[in-house]
């Protein structure tokens, strides 16, 4: 073909199969407890204050359904909200990225997902559904109106507000087992997963639930209302912020974006106020595998605990968390996936976070040390105790000492600047407190 003739050519429609599509797309990646965080995201960014979710076992005929008083849809909007790939422009922050979520993450549990929505104008509740063996059948992008009038007087009854959304998935294929459904191993299954479900919302969302730096979104769970799990436990007393800086990422549109990190030594076990408290520190994934970075994608966790490559994980340094934040901005140099759990983390950023994570693992190694030494004594760590009775082995954490001291009192800048003349007037002392 010459070269002319190929640049004439309008072209051959390739349009993808629906039936074969919709079935590929429901393995990209999603847990139950992250498919409804994904919808949760999204009765957040339609700026509900309230998402009740609520996990129904009713064998065959079990139910998951996620109720929000957010702003609705029109008819319009609620059939675009089922187009794989909607058609519209995010804002900066806004946690929606792809126009999948809804379909993706919801099709990943069930075969059937129905959106019921008051109509932000006149608070008319229109419903449509998208369900996968209707699309088998007809081999085509369609959703339907649905016909359950029995399900629309229900969700007549749970949406009392004058706006919100339902979206109720069924037909839970991937939650019940189509063979014996209704057996008790079954039932078993089914109930762990709203235990899975609250840790995990408590987790992810929890700046949301606690109204920190975010409006607040209270969530409830089969009428559980989530408590927020800090992974930093910053309300207790011997938690200590060691570092809090902001970098600078080149983006490649030459812009540069903004990263928050805030590095924590959390209390040794003997630390914590209760006993209970430290167990409840530890996470769903324990302490040594929620160790490392904690990372937030406009106020959301997207990944909770690893150190990126950048160290491995270590029983010795177990107490040190990291936050980073970045905003939807940098979703290309982070790589979000859709399924908004895993990021990948640029490598120039890698390098930058070198010395923060390296000085707060080593405050971290020097108190699980002083803990056992002690076999887990009683005494208070690092700054409240004199310094002839801690322990110093090395400048290094008098310097770490200092350094969180300054964080923790808000003077961060200032010890910088002091640092920096210590450098230019006393090198070796600069070197020997790790500056
Ligand atoms: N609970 C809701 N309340 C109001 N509008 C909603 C709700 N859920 C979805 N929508 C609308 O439907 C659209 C599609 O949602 P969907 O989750 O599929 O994609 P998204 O949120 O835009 O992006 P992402 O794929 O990153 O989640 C949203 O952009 C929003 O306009
Ligand atoms: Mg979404």
């Amino acid at each position: 073909m010459n070269r002319e003739k190929k640049k004439m050519s309008p072209g051959i429609k390739v349009a993808p199969s629906a039936s074969r599509l919709t079935g590929s797309l429901r393995d990209i990646g999603y847990s139950f407890e992250s498919a409804v965080a994904d919808l949760i995201d999204n009765s957040i960014a339609a700026g509900a204050d309230n998402v009740d979710v609520r996990v129904n076992y009713d064998g065959r005929n079990s139910r998951v359904l996620i109720i929000d008083n957010g702003r609705g849809m029109d008819s319009d909007g609620l059939t675009e909200a089922l187009r794989f790939g909607t058609k519209r422009d995010y804002g900066t922050g806004e946690l929606g990225r792809y126009g999948l979520g809804l379909k993706t993450a919801s099709l990943s549990q069930c075969r059937r997902v129905v959106v019921f929505s008051r109509d932000p104008k006149d608070g008319h509740l229109g419903g449509l559904s998208l369900d996968l063996d209707f699309i088998e059948t007809v081999d085509d992008w369609m959703v339907t109106y649905p016909e359950d009038n029995a399900l629309e007087e229900y969700v007549h009854q749970l949406l009392p507000h004058p706006t919100g959304t339902v979206v109720v998935w069924e037909n839970l294929d991937r939650l019940v087992p189509v063979k014996n459904p209704d057996s008790s191993w079954a039932r078993q299954k089914f109930s762990k997963l709203s235990d899975r479900l609250i840790q995990h919302l408590s987790m992810v969302f929890h700046r949301f639930l606690a109204g920190d730096g975010v409006d607040q979104v209270t969530v409830t769970v089969n009428g559980e209302t989530l408590t927020p799990w800090d992974p930093f436990a910053t309300a207790e007393e011997h938690t200590q912020l060691v570092s809090r800086d902001v970098h600078d990422l080149p983006t490649s549109t030459g812009q540069l974006g903004k990263i928050t990190t805030q590095a924590y030594c959390l209390p040794s076990r003997s630390q914590f106020s209760t006993p209970e408290a430290f167990e409840a520190a530890a996470g769903p994934r324990k302490w040594n595998r929620q160790q490392g970075l904690y990372i937030y994608r406009a106020n959301r966790l997207v990944q909770w605990g690893g150190w990126d490559g950048i160290r491995t994980i270590d029983e010795h340094i177990k107490l040190a968390r990291v936050s980073l934040d970045f905003d939807t901005d940098l979703d290309d140099e982070f790589n979000i996936n859709v399924a908004k759990m895993r990021v990948t983390m640029p490598h120039q950023l890698k390098k930058m976070l070198a010395r923060t994570i390296a000085d707060v693992c080593a405050q971290a190694g020097a108190r699980y040390r002083r803990d056992q030494n002690k076999g887990n004594g009683e005494q208070a760590d690092g700054l409240d105790r004199p310094a002839d009775s801690i322990g110093i082995s090395n400048g290094t954490e008098v310097g770490l000492a200092l350094k969180s001291a300054a964080a923790q009192s808000g003077h961060y800048a200032a010890f910088q600047e002091m640092s920096e003349v210590i450098k230019k007037t006393s090198p070796e002392l600069a070197r020997q407190l790790g500056l």
